[in-house]
């Protein structure tokens, strides 16, 4: 066996060990790519994990924060319910308290205003209760001549219930009725002749049609006798006409009432005479379908306080 090769088998083993080492580089430079980008992907994984790990810190130290900031506000909240519930305390109290005070200053008003009002005003002076012969009403003033009868002296009438008496007479004359004043307020003494003239005449049988002094609710200033321009004094046939059926239809409204309708316990039936009561019990008066000495006085006493409203 020859020691020596050829000269081909020498290109040959030449031309493999070219080739193994081209290979050799090529897997070598293959594998060090390799190596630079698992290195790189890897700094890259690195940088971003490092991130997410801040991220995920800061996260949980904003929900650290909220969960702080929802009890604080959970707090205020709680705060601001028992502030509300403190002031709805409060306020109550307060309304309560004005409450208090707007009753007694009622109070206070309504018994001012009671002491300053005549109580007689509204008391049964048919035979029941009396006024003394220095009874005068607080205040009278002269009824405009328009409404009183031709040829009478002068009238007078409460100050306070005059304008209800004039807007009724007003009222009654734009409703075309023919109606007069035939007698208004009558002194102690008035009442007095007036009672003995009639007993005069008619005897005992004038205390059915006339009060004795210091019985007449004339002497109160707030009762009239109303006639017509034909009928010029107190007379029965007053019941026929136009003006008592107006008067029965329309004088409540303006406080009036008929003290002495048909057989009323106290005199005969007098259509023209009627007092003022009140705008409010002649109204609760009309609507009972009751008169006023129908009534007990506590009951009527009630309305004392609104007469002139
Ligand atoms: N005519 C009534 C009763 C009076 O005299 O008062
Ligand atoms: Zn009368």
């Amino acid at each position: 066996m020859a020691l020596t090769m050829t000269a081909a088998e020498t290109k040959r083993t030449r031309g493999s060990t070219v080739f193994f080492s081209v290979t050799l580089l090529l897997v070598l430079g293959g594998l060090g790519y390799m190596t630079y980008l698992w290195y790189t992907e890897h700094q890259s994984n690195v940088g971003t994990s490092a991130a997410l790990e801040a991220k995920t810190a800061e996260l949980a130290a904003a929900d650290e924060r909220i969960a702080e900031l929802e009890s604080t506000l959970g707090d205020i909240r709680a705060d601001l319910a028992e502030l509300e519930d403190d002031y709805q305390d409060e306020k109550e109290k307060n309304d309560e308290f004005e409450d208090q005070i707007n009753a007694i200053t009622g109070t206070v008003n309504d018994l001012d205003k009671l002491s300053k009002t005549d109580e007689e005003l509204l008391q049964k002076y048919s035979k029941v209760s009396f006024l003394n012969e220095n009874y005068i009403p607080s205040d009278l003033d002269e009824i405009d001549d328009e409404y009183v009868q031709d040829d009478r002296e002068p009238e007078f009438f409460h100050a306070d219930a005059m304008d209800f008496l004039e807007e009724l007479l007003d009222d009654a004359a734009d409703d075309d009725i023919d109606i007069t004043i035939v007698s208004a307020y009558r002194s102690f003494d008035e009442q007095d002749q007036l009672k003995g003239q009639f007993t005069q005449v008619y005897g005992e049988g004038a205390n059915a049609f006339s009060a004795d002094q210091g019985f007449s609710e004339h002497q109160l200033g707030t009762t009239v006798d109303f006639g017509t321009s034909q009928i010029t004094s107190a007379q029965a046939v007053f019941a026929q006409t136009e003006a008592y059926e107006w008067l029965l239809q329309n004088a409540h409204k303006y406080g009036f009432t008929l003290s002495y309708p048909e057989n009323n316990g106290y005199y005969i039936f007098e259509p023209w005479h009627w007092r003022f009561v009140g705008e409010d019990l002649a109204e609760d008066l009309d609507d009972a379908d009751a008169h006023f000495y129908d009534w007990d006085q506590r009951r009527i006493d009630e309305y004392l306080i609104k007469i002139f409203d």
